[in-house]
């Protein structure tokens, strides 16, 4: 039997409440003729009874997530590049402002928030162990570390640089399941005054919108107000803002600091009594979630099946990391989803993972349209509607299945 889960912030017994079982690594694809074995874990997801965390039960190596073939750019959306580039603005002008600012970012992938503070000649330095998407931040003029950032990497720039004013990360906390390492380099690389900054995505929008394909390898955790207010208190760091965002399906802006360092916003009270308000870390209501989640992926199957055994051609729209979940825990195939199209150039020509679905340009999708697209993409649906009117304007309808199942 496997060991019983522990909490990777406080070490008690995490309670399991949704199982997706044997999946592959949410941004493995693979070469068409690559007949070698997938690596593949059990995906399952718990709650911590003593300080709240959601989180994986099991832990997925680093480097078999994070290496040179990491295909995720930042880069792929135009709202996030928009997202990044205000973000980095309020930074120079706020707490960058002052003579020898610095600034750290975790997971800075390919410089897409770094290249505003770079441009504007203020010192940073971006910590990326992904090797591939680390050099196309450098080709932008980002300086690099290609590297995890742990207590290790953080005494090291401690060292050589100095300490923040400002550590930011953007959709990477969520993803290091070594978080006490994470906080105590975050607490040595910090000036007294200074903030970490990370925004992720946030379970009260997972747990309303039914997003469950928001759980895979790379989201190990699942934050709340709650749970990263108590999170912060157990490493000697205080939760004084929070931020509600609309980007990728909804996420929350967190930002700590040293206790008594900065005052406490009333965003984050408000943010806390609304999630005791809806019960968002009792066990039951995260049962109820996992109900809803059997339930969207059976509605999925069920129209899939209909619409291929009418003779449809479906289609999927963006290969994201989400995917993986979606067709492997709902086993959809080349049979049911022909191609998907994505504009990532390390993602196209490849299969998905598991459910190995070829990856195309975007191309094949509109040299052809399909009757269907299945909107895999649903956290861009904004953007990717704006630019794919001809699809619905060619008769083309697209299925979607956050919060539930329905075509539109
Ligand atoms: N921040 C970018 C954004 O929001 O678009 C990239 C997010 S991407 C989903 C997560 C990034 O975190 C990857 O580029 C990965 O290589 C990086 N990463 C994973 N573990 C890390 C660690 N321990 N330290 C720094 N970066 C890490
Ligand atoms: P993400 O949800 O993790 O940001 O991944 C989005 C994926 O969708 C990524 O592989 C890029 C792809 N994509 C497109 O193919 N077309 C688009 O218009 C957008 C916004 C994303």
């Amino acid at each position: 039997m496997a060991p019983e889960p522990r909490c990777r912030i406080c070490g008690d017994a995490v309670v399991e409440f949704l199982d997706f079982g044997t999946q592959p690594l949410s941004d493995a694809f693979r070469d068409p003729g690559d007949t070698a074995e997938e690596f593949t874990y059990r995906l399952a997801v718990g709650r911590c009874g003593t300080c709240g965390m959601v989180q994986l039960t099991e832990e997925v190596p680093r480097e078999e997530m994070f290496h040179e073939e990491y295909p995720y750019l930042s880069r792929g959306s135009s709202v996030m590049r928009e997202h990044f580039r205000s973000l980095a603005e309020r930074f120079l002008t706020t707490e960058l402002s002052g003579d020898d600012a610095f600034i750290v970012e975790l997971g800075c992938n390919d410089g897409t928030m770094l290249k505003t503070v770079a441009e504007a000649g203020v010192r940073h330095l971006g910590v990326e162990p992904s090797g591939a998407v680390a050099d196309l931040a450098a080709e932008e003029g980002v300086r690099v570390r290609k590297d995890f950032f742990e207590e290790a990497t953080a005494l090291d720039i401690v060292a050589t640089e100095g300490q923040a004013d400002v550590i930011y990360a953007a959709n990477t906390l969520c993803h290091i399941p070594y978080m006490s390492s994470i906080l105590r380099g975050v607490t040595a690389l910090l000036r007294p005054e200074g903030i970490f900054v990370f925004e992720d995505p946030y379970l009260g929008d997972i747990v309303e919108r039914t997003s469950f394909d928001q759980i895979y390898d790379e989201h190990f955790f699942l934050f709340s107000a709650s749970s990263v207010d108590e999170m912060a208190r157990r490493h000697d760091l205080e939760l004084v803002d929070v931020e509600r965002l609309p980007v990728h399906g909804g996420e929350v802006r967190y930002t700590l600091a040293r206790p008594g360092a900065r005052k406490r916003g009333a965003a984050v009270e408000e943010l806390l009594a609304e999630e005791r308000g809806r019960g968002l870390g009792d066990l039951a209501v995260l049962e109820r979630f996992a109900e809803r989640v059997r339930e969207v992926r059976d509605d999925l199957v069920a129209l899939l099946t209909r619409l291929r055994a009418e003779g449809h051609r479906i289609v999927g729209y963006g290969a994201t990391a989400k995917s993986a979940t979606v067709t492997n825990f709902c086993g959809i195939g080349p049979d049911l989803v022909e191609f998907v199209c994505d504009t990532t150039p390390a993602k196209q020509h490849k299969l998905t993972p598991g459910s190995h679905i070829p990856v195309r340009p975007p191309e094949a999708f509109s040299d052809d349209y399909p009757p269907y697209a299945l909107l895999f993409a649903w956290n861009h649906a904004d953007e990717i509607m704006a630019k794919e009117q001809a699809f619905r304007e060619a008769g083309g309808r697209w299925i979607r299945y956050v919060p539930d199942v329905h075509v539109v």
